[in-house]
């Protein structure tokens, strides 16, 4: 089979990095790719907002299947475009990304279909929203409808916060985003992320992650788009899986069929994982990033049949084998990072994979033939072991020969299952 990949994060790293291992792969593509992907594939440098210029290519090159990593191109209908050119495509349709695109869209599914998730109203301008805060009280969380790259949601410990967010929103900090905003409950518990393919019928359930969206330890200071990951998450007890299937997955799926946008592709449900039981925070329409990483770093099975079967509507034929050990995560991001950083900082050297780690490119770059940092997220650094508190010694332990001094990590990734594996 011959594959494209579309994406140039830690996450489409790890995608390469397990496709590539696939015996049913002859050739596989990455656009644009990063310089860790290129150890498995040939990058091209296609612009993936330009639809017709991906089909040309996957025209010339004969290609088989394309597999979309992130959220933008989905919700631009990359994968919509693709298939009606006739090319095998791995990822949601434009209505179904929806999921994602909008939280008001996903909330509104939950009322019809019942699903649990926090009471909410949906408001398109500032004075009903702050009167609707006034009514509910603080804590409340404010979220910008749209894709606002994990920074469009404030968690109000006061009125006063809650009431500035809303501004904020309806001033355009969030462009388009926060256009229409969302008013939600707060909800509260232990959080958890619960992976799935669907192919528009069939459910899958793959594996759950822990992510860390904070940026400093002990989760304090801003959002980020997550500081590192393990998986499994031991909140997520058989019986939880169970619960989470029946009473938010599966309505998910057959609603979203019903309503007209079957859903294929991979998506994760945000959970809290409240007194009442598990309860949906949001969903996201692709692997989590860097969540991805620590999955592809369990999953036993071969990855490329079981995209393949999802985008094929033969999810019910495949199954998924995963490792019993933990995997963790750390990112390694630029000084600065959420806010403002420096960019093409060196990064004088990147240690050998082991059995055990493995570090994966997410933003960075070669420059004059230099490994330089690009991103705000820059390296994923990966390890397995017979719990969390071995897989973190060992990611740390390699995340130390890292070279690179504009970089910094969170020291205390998996601190909820080492806490608890210490009992
Ligand atoms: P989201 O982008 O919707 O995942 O929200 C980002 C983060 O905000 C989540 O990971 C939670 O930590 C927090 N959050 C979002 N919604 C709620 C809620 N209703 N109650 C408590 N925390 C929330
Ligand atoms: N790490 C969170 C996300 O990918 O949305």
């Amino acid at each position: 089979m011959k594959v494209l990949l579309i994406g140039s994060g830690g996450r489409e790293h790890a995608l390469a990095w397990k496709i590539a291992q696939s015996p049913l792969l002859d050739e596989l593509y990455a656009a644009p790719g990063n310089p860790g992907i290129a150890d498995h594939a040939t990058l091209v440098s296609l612009d993936v907002e330009d639809h017709a210029t991906v089909i040309a290519f996957a025209r010339e090159k004969a290609i088989d299947f394309v597999v979309v990593g992130p959220e933008a191109p989905l919700v631009a209908g990359l994968a919509d475009d693709l298939r009606a050119a006739g090319i095998a495509t791995f990822g949601p349709s434009k209505a179904a990304a929806q999921l994602e695109g909008s939280k008001g869209f996903t909330k509104d599914l939950c009322a019809r279909y019942d699903i649990p998730t926090g009471a909410y109203q949906r408001f398109k301008t500032a004075e009903p929203a702050k009167q609707y805060v006034r009514e509910q009280g603080a804590p409340i969380v404010i979220k910008a409808d749209g894709l606002a790259a994990g920074k469009g949601v404030t968690v109000a410990m006061s009125e006063a916060e809650a009431l500035a967010a809303i501004d904020d929103c309806f001033d355009g900090a969030f462009g388009a985003a926060g256009a229409e905003v969302v008013v939600e409950a707060f909800l509260d518990g232990e959080e958890a992320s619960f992976f799935c393919l669907s192919d528009g019928k069939t459910a899958l359930a793959l594996a759950t992650a822990q992510d860390h969206k904070r940026v400093g330890d002990g989760d304090t200071g801003p959002n980020t788009g997550g500081m590192g990951a393990y998986s499994p998450a031991p909140v997520m007890t058989p019986a939880m899986v169970e619960r989470t299937m029946k009473e938010i997955i599966e309505p998910t799926i057959s609603g979203m069929a019903k309503d007209g946008n079957p859903f294929s592709g991979v998506f994760f449900a945000g959970l809290m994982i409240t007194a009442k039981g598990p309860e949906l925070i949001e969903y996201n329409v692709r692997f989590g990033d860097p969540e991805c990483q620590v999955l592809m770093m369990r999953l036993k099975s071969d990855l490329l049949p079981i995209l393949y079967a999802t985008a094929t509507g033969t999810l019910d034929k495949v199954e998924a084998e995963w490792r019993d050990d933990a995997a963790l995560t750390v990112v390694l991001a630029s000084k600065g990072y959420p806010g403002a950083y420096d960019k093409n900082t060196p990064i004088a050297h990147i240690p050998d994979a082991s059995e055990e780690a493995k570090v994966f490119h997410a933003g960075t770059a070669l420059k004059d033939g230099r490994l330089v940092a690009t991103g705000g997220r820059v390296l994923n650094v990966t390890a397995f072991g017979k719990n969390v508190t071995e897989a973190q010694a060992r990611a740390y332990a390699l995340a130390a020969k890292v070279e690179w001094e504009n970089g910094f990590c969170r020291r205390d990734i998996g601190w909820q299952a080492v806490a608890r594996e210490k009992v």
